[in-house]
Order: structure tokens, then sequence, then C-alpha cells
């Protein structure tokens, strides 16, 4: 069997259709063969973009009108039966359907439910492509719905938009066209729906609707549809059918519950002939919560992601009903880390002691889509890291073979294999780094502050700095131009040497340099030429990280990301910026600032170990980012920026973890810059987030001067100072959004300014834009910062002539 996936793998989706009937059907009889009754597996949910991003090149090529709706069709379909083939060959029992999707499921059950915003002009009938992607991503006449985070991920789900108004209809035959079609292949799947209770809690008022609109009301009004989709399922041949409601595990009110127990007691007559399972995720499932699912009557299986959900294991282990199945998440759909097969077959163990063999169910503890795809696209990836990963496809594989161990059908060469590794990864020298590790151990508990006050540090900082009030800067990237990528790819590929690389990049920081002092900006950046990237750029100089050639793992649409993998202990063998930053600062007189991404955010970016907790890693990445900022000090860089735009995305889905969480994120910032001297200016940069509820926190990060995201949301961030917060340290809220190509005006710039002066102190305010300039053209970059510069001026005036 394993030589036939290692086939498939490779084989080009187009021609796996054809293929599939007869591959799975070799599978089938397999497990007639063994004997044995199988114990039963599943797999929640799977990538869509395939292993080598085929879906976002067909949406793309699509979108820009370069390819038919069929040929993307084509691809879709493809992915999907190799996908389904997969599963099929590796002898998952419980195969999912549905959970591919052109955009977004969530978005999907938009469509299934035909609640389509009025502004797309949709006049019933099926939902085709225009109406889909113009709500995915809007167009010329029409703005895209809204994109938010799904739970704590970094997947992006469109945010539906209700009220008391909207007519719901049966619009979309995605689910049991997938059925259907993954049928019709011999694979009798799954078919997995957004439940209609996570549905409306994740969804928002629509335009005109009163934001206290109780959104649960309208489960009334969806209930009728989901029946109709569910007896259409169960013509088609559905006999299971998994319905995701991940908001179980979010802090819910009483109220809420009771809602999501009379919705599934009112789909109960429906589910009548067919096995219901409700899939829970990301985290314990609370006790009122778990109550709640454990007790619905027409419920025949409930599944747990018991990687993330240790509390969970405990309540089933205090009981959990007769009769019902339990699927059990063992293998960690969120990272990329092979399974401790020994450990998890331990843990399934005593479940089945528990639930009875025939109603435990091996899984996933989530969806597969926020891991990579499939590790044998990474040929080049050093050996013994690869034997610790799995990906989605490995992860298959793994969930198989912990159900075939319980059954007794034990895979041993798969077992000890994986049993080697787990063992070489806790003993490799390229994991264990003691001095890293003593010196990590000994920063828990104690504090780390610069021993200094900010307000005594800004003024021995302006005696060296001698700025105007309302200094005027930038975030730190300027424009990156086709030459420039240009010329870091064929340095990197070897085209050309070091010194016509050095040389070109001196020319362009020498180019940026000039350009700012040209436009007076008081404190200058050297544009980041060198950078691909905030978090890859310091992963490749630190040791202890790894990279993938195809561990893309979807954001939204056909967005996809290629996290770093932290494996080792981090450590930093030389200066990563130094050069750049004193090559920069040796072109001008002006300030410059060294930047840095901060630990929180390296962290948050990658794929982070599972053998030690999150705070520990963070500790280690601050201090090699504590040896930069000291060098950089030593190097004669008097302002230096650490980038902190996670810190706030980091925080955990659970109020009660968030303290835990802030103390251990601010303390590695501080630990950073704790070392430098009063008159050394310790900059942070945050992109846009809810910042009102971490207010205090972001004060005891004790930067000198933040800068923030801002310009999108100035009254929400404005709020925070005139509800009376006090705020000593140096803020420079963004007075444009860089996100837009439009130019603001000097008028547009100083009324920003004058409004953020009515709740800010004029000591303390920045003038500067709210993100990197990277994703812009120098014709946008130099008006608007013309411009910036200018309404700054304008206010000092004021200023100077009202005294
Ligand atoms: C919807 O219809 C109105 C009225 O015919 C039209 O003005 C508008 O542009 C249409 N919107 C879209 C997104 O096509
Ligand atoms: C924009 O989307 C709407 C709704 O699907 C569609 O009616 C309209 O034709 C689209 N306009 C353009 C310019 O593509
Ligand atoms: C950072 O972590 C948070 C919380 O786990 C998550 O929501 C976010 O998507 C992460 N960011 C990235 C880029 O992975
Ligand atoms: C900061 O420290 C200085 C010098 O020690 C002291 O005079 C001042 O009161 C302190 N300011 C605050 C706000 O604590």
């Amino acid at each position: 069997m394993k030589l036939l996936m290692v086939a498939v793998n490779t084989v080009k989706p187009a021609s796996i259709s054809v293929r599939l009937h007869v591959m799975y059907m070799h599978s089938a009889s397999y497990r007639h063969r063994s004997g044995k009754k199988i114990m039963a597996s599943h797999i929640v949910g799977y990538p869509r973009m395939g292993p080598k991003r085929e879906l976002k090149f067909a949406l793309e090529s699509f979108w820009d009108k370069k390819s038919s709706a069929e040929e993307l069709e084509k691809v879709a379909a493809d992915l999907r039966a190799s996908i389904w083939k997969q599963m099929a060959d590796a002898g998952i029992k419980y195969i999912p359907s549905n959970t591919f999707s052109y955009y977004d499921q969530v978005l999907d059950t938009i469509a299934l439910l035909g609640a389509v915003p009025p502004r797309y002009n949709w006049s019933g009938g099926e939902i085709g492509f225009d109406t889909y992607f113009s709500m995915a991503r809007g167009n010329a006449s029409v703005p895209a719905m809204e994109m938010t985070k799904w739970f704590d991920t970094n997947y992006h789900f469109i945010v539906p938009e209700l009220g008391p108004d909207v007519k719901f209809s049966y619009a979309s035959h995605k689910a049991v066209n997938e059925y259907k079609e993954a049928k019709a292949l011999g694979v009798d799947t799954v078919p997995v729906l957004v439940g209609p209770f996570t549905f409306l809690s994740l969804s928002k008022p629509a335009k005109g609707v009163e934001k206290t609109f109780n959104k649960l009301s309208l489960l009334d009004k969806i209930l009728p549809i989901y029946k109709e989709v569910i007896a259409d399922l169960k013509a088609a041949g559905a006999s299971w059918i998994q319905f995701d409601e991940p908001i179980l595990v979010m802090d819910l009110e009483s109220h809420q519950l009771q809602a999501f127990t009379k919705a599934y007691s009112e789909l109960e007559s429906s589910f009548s002939g067919l096995n219901v399972l409700i899939e829970t995720y990301f985290a314990d499932v609370p006790e009122g919560a778990f109550k709640a699912v454990t007790s619905l009557s027409g419920v025949s299986a409930i599944g747990f992601d018991l990687v993330r959900g240790a509390k969970t294991l405990d309540l089933i282990k205090g009981g959990f009903p007769a009769g019902k199945y339990l699927f059990a998440g063992v293998v960690d759909g969120r990272n990329i880390w092979a399974n401790d097969l020994a450990a998890s077959l331990t843990t399934l163990q005593a479940l089945e002691g528990i639930v009875g063999k025939d109603k435990l169910v091996v899984s996933t503890s989530s969806s597969l889509l926020h891991t990579a795809v499939d590790l044998v696209n990474e040929p080049k990836l050093d050996k013994e890291i690869k034997s610790w990963l799995a990906f989605a496809a490995q992860k298959v594989v793994e969930v198989d073979a912990l159900a075939k161990a319980l059954s007794g059908a034990k895979d041993e060469a798969f077992f000890s294999a994986n049993a080697a590794a787990q063992a070489s990864r806790k003993s490799s020298p390229r994991v264990t780094n003691e001095a890293v590790q003593k010196a990590a151990a000994a920063l828990r508990g104690s504090d780390h502050r610069r021993a200094t006050n900010v307000s005594s540090r800004l003024d021995a900082q302006q005696k060296k700095l001698n700025l105007p009030i309302l200094p005027t800067t930038t975030i730190g990237s300027f424009p990156q131009t086709l030459e420039l990528r240009r010329v870091r790819r064929e340095y990197k590929a070897k085209k050309i040497s070091e010194d016509d690389y050095v040389k070109a990049i001196k020319e362009e920081i020498n180019k940026v340099v000039k350009l700012q002092e040209e436009l007076d900006i008081d404190v200058l950046v050297h544009g980041e030429p060198e950078r691909n990237d905030m978090v890859e750029y310091f992963g490749e100089q630190l040791s202890g990280f790894a990279f993938t050639a195809n561990g893309w793992v979807q954001s939204y649409g056909s967005r996809c990301v290629k996290p770093p993998i932290i494996y080792g202990d981090v450590s930093r063998p030389n200066p990563m910026t130094v050069f750049w930053s004193s090559t920069a600062q040796s072109m001008t007189k002006r300030p410059m600032k060294g930047m840095l991404t901060g630990p929180v955010t390296i962290l948050n970016w990658s794929f982070v170990r599972n053998d030690q907790p999150r705070f520990e890693t963070c500790y280690q990445i601050a201090l090699a980012i504590k040896d930069e900022v000291e060098d950089l000090e030593k190097a004669g860089i008097n302002v230096i920026q650490i980038d902190e735009a996670a810190l706030r995305e980091g925080l955990p889905l659970r109020k009660a973890e968030h303290a835990f969480y802030l103390d251990w994120a601010v303390h590695s910032f501080r630990i950073t810059n704790c070392g430098v001297q009063d008159t050394t200016q310790i900059h942070t940069h945050m992109c846009y987030s809810n910042f009102n509820d971490i207010i205090h926190s972001i004060i005891d990060m004790d930067a000198d001067v933040i800068t923030i995201e801002n310009s999108r949301s100035d009254e929400k961030l404005l709020s925070v100072f005139r509800e009376g917060v006090k705020y000593g340290a140096g803020i420079g809220p963004g007075v444009y959004d860089i996100h837009s190509p439009r130019i603001p005006s000097t008028e547009e710039i100083a009324d920003r300014v004058n409004k953020m002066l009515a709740v800010l102190d004029t000591n303390i305010l920045w003038v500067n834009p709210d993100c990197g300039l990277k994703t812009r053209k120098y014709a946008e970059v130099k008006p608007a910062l013309q411009n910036m510069v200018a309404a700054a001026k304008q206010i000092r005036t004021q200023l100077a002539s009202a005294k």
C-alpha cells in the first residue's frame, strides 16, 4: 500500500481520477484480506490548495480571465479526487467531503443558505462563480465582504452579514454534488457542513441592523434549509454527516448553549437513518458545552481536539454517554510534527476502556487545512529534520496506523521508525544547545526592565537626538522594485557575486537615504532592500530554524503563507543586521533606525516546536534579538525599532489564558532591550488590531516610542486615550493608510494629526504612515510622504505661534 501512495503523490492531478476507482478497490480488498476488523479512522478536513498550490494558480488564472470556468473546475475536481483517493488508499474509514472550497467554507455556507447581501444583486437560483467571487473579492462596482480570522488560526473566513430581513433559501448544492462526485469515484464520504450554531455565532449584523440584534434568533429560519440539505444528502446515499461546531470551545453563555441544544433537537427529526457527528476543535470544550453536546439525543458521535484539549480528556474520563461514538482527535492538525504514536496509542487505549472498542474512532485534532500539504515535495529538507515531520498527507497515514494498531494489526516497522524519530528529536545535538537552554531557563520567573523610567529616558534621548516636536519617520520598508527582487533572487541562486550583491543593495540604500533627506524626514530607515520577509530574513540567520520549499498553508482565498519551522534551541551565530544598518548610518548625519522583528512575532509566524512550552522558545528568540540590539547599539545606532506586529494577534482564544500569555509575551519584548543605555531609543511597531483591551500590556512593554497601524480605525485607538489612559512614551498612530494607492492630501493628514493632539500631548506624538511601504510604488510613496512632512511642519508652525 505504501508503494501505491508514493506513486500517487507523484502523479499529476489530471490523470488521477481515471485510476482512482481501481486503486480504491485494491485498498478495500486489502482490508478484507488482513482478516481483522480494523478500528475506524477519520479525517476532519483536508487542505484544498494542492501539494504545489495548484488551486491557487488555477483560481488566479481564472480571475485574470486567462482560463475558463471549466478549466478551474477541472483542476478542483482532480484535486478532490486525489485527496479522496489518498485517504481511501491509506485505509481511512470516514473520509470527509465538502471540505474543498473555491475560497472559504463559511462563504460556501453563505451560498448554501442563499444569504447573499443585497448589494450583489443576486436574483435567486443556484449561486455561480460570479456572485460567489464577487462576495469573496469584490469587483469594480462592489466591495468584498469582510474577512476575519478563523478562531486562533491564520486562516481567514468571510463574515456572514445577517439581519431579521434576510430571506434564506437552499442556493448551493455543492455539498451534495461533492458527495455524489466522490461516490462515483467509489468513495463513500462523510459530507461536512459548518454547523448552524457556529455559522450564526460568527456572523455580524448586516448594514443597518442594530448591533444588539440576536443572531441566534435566526436559527428558526436557517434550520429548514439545513433540513433540506440533510434530506438531499440522505437521498444521495450519505449515511454520516459531520457538523463542524468549533464555536463550542469558546467562552459561551448559558443562553447560547440553550440555543445550540434547541437547534439540534429541532434537526433531530431529519437525522433518522443517519449517523450525525458534531465536530469541535482548537481547544478544550468547557464543561457546560461538553454537557450540552454529549446530551444531544439525535447525535451519534462527537469529535474532540485532544491535542489542545487535555481538560476535555478529563471530562471524557469523567463520563461519556454510552452508545455514542467518540472521534478522538489525537493527530495534531495545527502543526507539522510527526505524531508521537506510542503516546497517542496509550491515550487511545485508555479511551477504548471508557467508550468501548466499537465506539472509538481515531481522528485528527482539527481539519488538516492548517498544516502543510505533503512532505514528499521537500527533497531538499535535511533528512534528519524531515524524519521529525508530518504534513497533511503523512498525518493521514498516522491516523490509519493508530487505528490499525488499536485493532491489534500494528505496523511494527512504522511504529519503530516513528519511535526512532521521536528519540532522535529528543537527543539530536541540532535540537539541543545547553547554553541557550540554561540562559532561557534563568529568565523564568524573573523580570527584565530598563533601569530608568521612560520619561527620564526620553529626556536623555532628546539631548542626543535633538528632534523637532512631532518628529517624522516611516515604519521601515521602502518599495520593493522588480529589479530589487531580481538582485536578491540571483544572489540566492549564486548567479551574481557577493560583491555585486552588496554593491546593488548599497546603491538602493543610498537612494532611499537621499530621498528621505530630500523629503526632510527626521528619523530615517534604510528601506530593507535586503529582506524578503520580516520573519524569514531573521529565521535564515538564526540557528534552530528550517525552511521548506512547498510547506504552504492557506491564509485566505488563494493566498498562502510558508512559515519557517523552529525545530531547535534558537541562537544567533552572527550579527544579522549590523552591517546594513551601520552602512546606512554612515550615509547620513540624521538618526538611522535599526530594524528588527520582535520575538513574539517571529514565534507567532512560524511553526513552533511542540516539545517545550511556547514561552520557552520565545525567550530563546528574545535572547538572540537582545544580542542583536546590543550589537547595533555598539555600532552607533541610537534608534532601534523592534516590531511586534503579532503581539495582539497571538492572544489565546479563551479569556482565562490571556493574562499568562501577555505576561510572557511582554516580558520577551522587554528582554530584547533591557540592556541598552538610556540614550538608545527603542521603538516598536504594531499592526492594527483592537488595542483597547491590551493597552496596559502595551504600556508595560516599556518601549520609548510605539508606532501603530491606525488610520482605518482612528476613533477606536484614540478613544482609549480619551477615556483617560495615561501614556507617557512616544506614540505614532499612523496618519495615512498605506494599503491603498490613494495619496492623502496635506490637509487631510494635518486634520488627522490635530485630532490626535486633542487627546495626546504634543511632546509625545510622532508623525508616520501606518505600516511599511514595501508594497507601494515610488510614484505613490513620494507625494504621500511629501504631504506628511508638510502637514507636520504646518502644525509645528501653528503650535509655535500659539505659544
Ligand atoms: C445592482 O443593481 C443596481 C440597480 O440596477 C446597479 O446600480 C448596481 O450597480 C448593481 N450592482 C452590482 C454589483 O452589479
Ligand atoms: C460585480 O459583481 C456583481 C455581483 O455578482 C455582478 O452583477 C457585476 O456584473 C460585477 N461587475 C463587474 C464589473 O464585474
Ligand atoms: C499568530 O497566532 C495567532 C493565535 O494563535 C493566530 O490567530 C495568528 O493567525 C497567528 N499568525 C500567523 C501569521 O500565523
Ligand atoms: C522618573 O525618574 C525620575 C528620576 O529618577 C524621577 O524624578 C521621576 O519622578 C520619575 N518619573 C515617574 C513618572 O516615575
